[in-house]
């Protein structure tokens, strides 16, 4: 799989007025991020996605962000210091190869993998630390834009997340992306 990291500066583009045009970050995350929960955000640059989870998990609910680049990490959490929402957000630079997520094992109940996995050179560790994570039942919203990842490779990155445990369960229909929501298989234990 191809290791490419987006440069930090991208991450302002992401977070721009222009992008929401193309979609709209409450709607995508509304079906899964509730009151309450603590959510896993892998790659969330510069929280274009977080900032709507947080406002949805509430005061009692938490985002863990990992990202391996600092700026992005920085940039985010200065997007919620202003708008209030630091408090809900536990933040983590990891240096690409683990997310480094033990103390997490079984607390979290919804994680978001926006434009990120493409990006990861050792998808099967991925997916293994995040389901360590989960708890039993828990969902997994994977979205992959069609201008970086071919349907085909697609398709390869389902197949690791089934070998693991997941069920795919649904392909829903987020723009310019392939989609799907993986969940954590209830019969599995940890892997
Ligand atoms: C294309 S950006 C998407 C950012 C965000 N999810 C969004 O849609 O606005 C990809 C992000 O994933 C991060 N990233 C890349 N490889 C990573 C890894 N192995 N672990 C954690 N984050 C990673 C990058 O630093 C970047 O912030």
């Amino acid at each position: 799989m191809p290791e490419h990291v987006c440069p930090w500066w991208i991450g302002y583009l992401l977070v721009s007025p222009l992008r929401r045009l193309f979609y709209k970050p409450e709607l995508i995350v509304a079906p899964f991020a509730k009151e309450g929960m603590t959510v896993l955000e892998v790659g969330p640059g510069m929280g274009f996605f977080t900032l709507p989870m947080a406002r949805f998990v509430g005061a009692d609910g938490k985002i863990i962000c990992i990202d391996v680049q600092e700026k992005m990490i920085k940039s985010l959490m200065r997007r919620a210091a202003g708008a209030g929402l630091s408090d809900r957000i536990i933040t983590r630079i990891t240096s690409g190869n683990s997310l480094h997520v033990e103390d997490f094992t079984n607390c979290v109940d919804f994680a978001l993998l926006f434009a990120v996995v493409h990006e990861v050179s050792n998808q099967e560790k991925l997916f293994r630390e995040i389901y360590t994570t989960l708890k039993a039942g828990s969902l997994v919203l994977l979205s992959e834009p069609k201008g970086h990842v071919t349907l085909e490779d697609f398709n390869q990155t389902l197949k690791i997340a089934k070998q693991i445990g997941y069920d795919v369960i649904a392909s829903p229909d987020i723009k310019r992306s392939h989609s799907a929501v993986l969940r954590k298989n209830k019969n599995l234990g940890n892997v």
